[in-house]
């Protein structure tokens, strides 16, 4: 008898061995094999969407990724890094999905699914208050900061050549840049421009003019479509519940 006790408490712990090596660095799973956290993969420089705030992470996109995890009854836990590691984050699985304010492009599909869009965004021209550059076209020739890897990066080193960008891991260190003068403009998302220029708005101004249109929207590992209709049903509710709305309007007024 104790010996086939013991006998099945080998296997039972090999199998609980096997059960934790395969399954996903991240994803924890209950006995039944749905998740119980989610791991979430985030760039915490960009307000309104996602910062800290006295070590504690803010924003829409923080606030919105709580939400989910309490409709999916599943923890959020939040992994803070770069945000040119995002998606190749998501892609080994060590974290579930990105939400970083991220933009759909072709490009990144190939890499990542998108779930359905929840935020509109352009990319703005930023430059200090007294700058004679007016528009899109006056960026030629001149110094201008983005955040790596962002569409701001992608769309200005291809319209003015990689010698014209200055990157930067944080953007606010780009709007640092250009209040010394080293650069002439930063190219970033509006909102986020907006949050910045509201701080410091005797130092910069943001042009009229959009550079660029685009939507927001989460990443997953590609293939995971579990995943993905289950946070596209929860992005369909806030969005026609007002839920969403209710969030961002917390933060943008
Ligand atoms: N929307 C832009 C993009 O997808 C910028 C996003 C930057 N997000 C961040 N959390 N730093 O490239």
């Amino acid at each position: 008898m104790k010996k086939f006790l013991s006998l099945v408490l080998s296997i039972v712990m090999i199998l609980g061995l096997v059960a934790c090596g395969q399954k996903a660095a991240t994803t924890t799973a209950s006995a039944d094999g749905t998740a119980t956290k989610l791991v979430m993969c985030t760039n915490a420089e960009f307000p309104p969407y996602e910062y800290k705030d006295g070590g504690k992470f803010m924003g829409i996109d923080v606030e919105c990724a709580k939400l989910i995890g309490e409709k999916l009854g599943v923890e959020v836990e939040i992994l803070d890094i770069a945000f040119d590691s995002l998606i190749p984050t998501v892609m080994s699985g060590k974290a579930d999905f990105a939400m970083a304010g991220m933009t759909v492009t072709e490009d990144r599909k190939e890499s990542v699914d998108f779930t359905h869009t929840y935020q509109k965004a352009v990319q703005a021209i930023v430059v200090p208050i007294d700058s004679t550059i007016s528009s899109a076209n006056s960026l030629e020739g001149k110094k201008i900061g983005v955040q790596t890897g962002t569409t701001g990066d992608i769309y200005c080193s291809g319209d003015f050549g990689d010698a014209a960008i200055e990157r930067y891991s944080k953007i606010i260190d780009g709007f640092q840049a250009m209040k010394s003068g080293k650069i002439d403009a930063v190219v970033v998302d509006d909102q986020v421009a907006s949050a910045i220029v509201e701080q410091d708005s005797t130092a910069f101004k943001i042009l009229e003019t959009a550079y660029a249109e685009e939507e927001y929207a989460i990443a997953v590992k590609k293939g995971n479509t579990d995943l993905l209709n289950k946070l596209n049903s929860v992005i369909d509710e806030i969005k026609s519940n007002g839920e969403l709305q209710a969030i961002v309007s917390k933060y943008i007024k």
